[in-house]
């Protein structure tokens, strides 16, 4: 079963192809949710899913979306069906830590030096400063913005971790100063 929620027929990726790839295999059922028309698919309760596949709780679920949309369906799963469920986030909650003090931040390689707070990416900082900082995805999966630690130590903005050791590749889209602070950027 696959349901794909989108504002508006228009707007519905690979909508011919899914429908094909529904008529090629029996066992594929597809649902599209134009939300324009029919409002969101709500997952904090189980009525919406329920109506669309009866059986959910005993399947594998896979689900990518809005960041409520998978917290819903994240405590649902959890709350009614064992947990069966996989989610790809494309956000980060960068609360989840503690944010520490903050500090001088050494930009040693653009010779530059910027007070920064402690609950602010770095790469956030970089960017401010007009320091050209390499980045991807700014969550923390994709490692594009790893950049060697001269000095100090850094937050982990997702979990409150304080860490670093001079030479240590530190991921600036999810650290921030904790205290003085010098890369290599
Ligand atoms: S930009 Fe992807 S991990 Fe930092």
């Amino acid at each position: 079963m696959l349901v794909h929620s989108c504002r508006s027929r228009e707007n519905s990726l690979f909508h011919e192809e899914l429908d094909e790839l529904a008529d090629q295999f029996p066992g594929l059922r597809t649902h599209r949710r134009f939300t324009g028309e029919q409002g969101r698919l709500d997952l904090s309760t189980s009525a919406d899913i329920e109506a669309l596949c009866p059986d959910w709780r005993r399947r594998a679920a896979y689900a990518c979306g809005p960041a409520a949309f998978l917290d819903d369906a994240e405590a649902l799963f959890d709350r009614e069906a064992d947990g069966g469920l996989r989610m790809e986030r494309f956000s980060v909650d960068l609360a989840g830590g503690v944010a520490g003090a903050g500090g001088l931040v050494t930009f040693e390689g653009s010779d530059l030096e910027v007070e920064a707070d402690g609950d602010v990416p770095l790469l956030e900082v970089a960017e401010e400063a007009g320091v050209d900082a390499p980045s991807g995805c700014r969550m923390g999966i994709c490692h594009a913005c790893l950049t060697p630690l001269r000095s100090g130590q850094v937050t982990d903005l997702r979990t409150g971790e304080v860490h670093g050791e001079p030479g240590d590749l530190v991921q600036t889209c999810v650290s921030a100063a904790a205290g003085p602070v010098g890369l290599s950027l």
